[in-house]
């Protein structure tokens, strides 16, 4: 009820007018002075960079192992192409701790080493050389990507709410090219390897092992 009736008595002109005002403190605009100093909400915010910063770190990692499990080129292509913008990614953050006047350290983040753990039993799970691996390994990268889109998403509503609105705008070119990946991701997969793999069955693999086994002394057989 308080709620309702303060903001009845403020127009929405003068809200935006008073959060814009220049800080007294810092001069800098976009929120008031009291709340750029140490609030709970910026400690809260350092702490999910430190997250984050694990995260990136601990996939710049395992992304070049599933890279190596992937079967078709253009996969193996993206996961390449993801592993240097990962490597970007870290470098932002880092020069969002320097903004921050914080130190560049990374926390275990539970959930990406959650998500890296799925990716490895999914890589073991599924066989070498299918449609069907290429297809568990972009689900495993696209698990990843929606976490980081997540994770980003928020940093950057809250680096703007906490008024570091150029730290904000870095974190948002990191948004960006998540969500990038992400649909790169789904156009792959659209593209042939989910209908390639609906094809795939269990006895192929076998029957192509004899094949192969076969194939110098008696030829092909049908
Ligand atoms: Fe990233």
């Amino acid at each position: 009820m308080e709620r309702g009736k303060s903001s009845k008595g403020t127009t929405g002109a003068a809200k935006i007018s008073r959060a814009n005002k220049r800080s007294p403190t810092t001069g800098k605009t976009g929120t008031m002075g009291k709340r750029e100093s140490n609030s709970l909400l910026k400690e809260f915010f350092v702490e999910q960079l430190q997250d984050i910063l694990w995260a990136e770190k601990a996939l710049v990692q395992e992304l070049p192992k599933m890279q190596g499990a992937t079967t078709t080129e253009e996969l193996a292509e993206a996961i390449t192409e993801h592993v240097t913008v990962t490597k970007e990614h870290i470098n932002r953050l880092e020069q969002v701790f320097d903004m921050m006047g914080a130190p560049a350290k990374a926390k275990k983040c539970e959930a990406m080493n959650g998500l890296i753990k799925e990716a490895q039993s999914i890589i073991d799970e599924t066989d070498e050389g299918t449609a069907t691996r290429d297809a568990a390994i972009i689900m495993a990268c696209q698990k990843v990507e929606h976490y980081e889109i997540a994770t980003y998403g928020s940093l950057v509503q809250l680096a703007r709410t906490i008024g570091m609105n150029d730290v904000a705008e870095i974190l948002g070119q990191t948004l960006a090219e998540e969500k990038e990946a992400d649909q790169v991701l789904s156009q792959i997969a659209e593209s042939n390897i989910n209908e390639e793999g609906a094809n795939e069955q269990k006895g192929d693999l076998e029957e192509d092992d004899e094949n192969q086994t076969e194939e110098g002394s008696e030829g092909e057989e049908d």
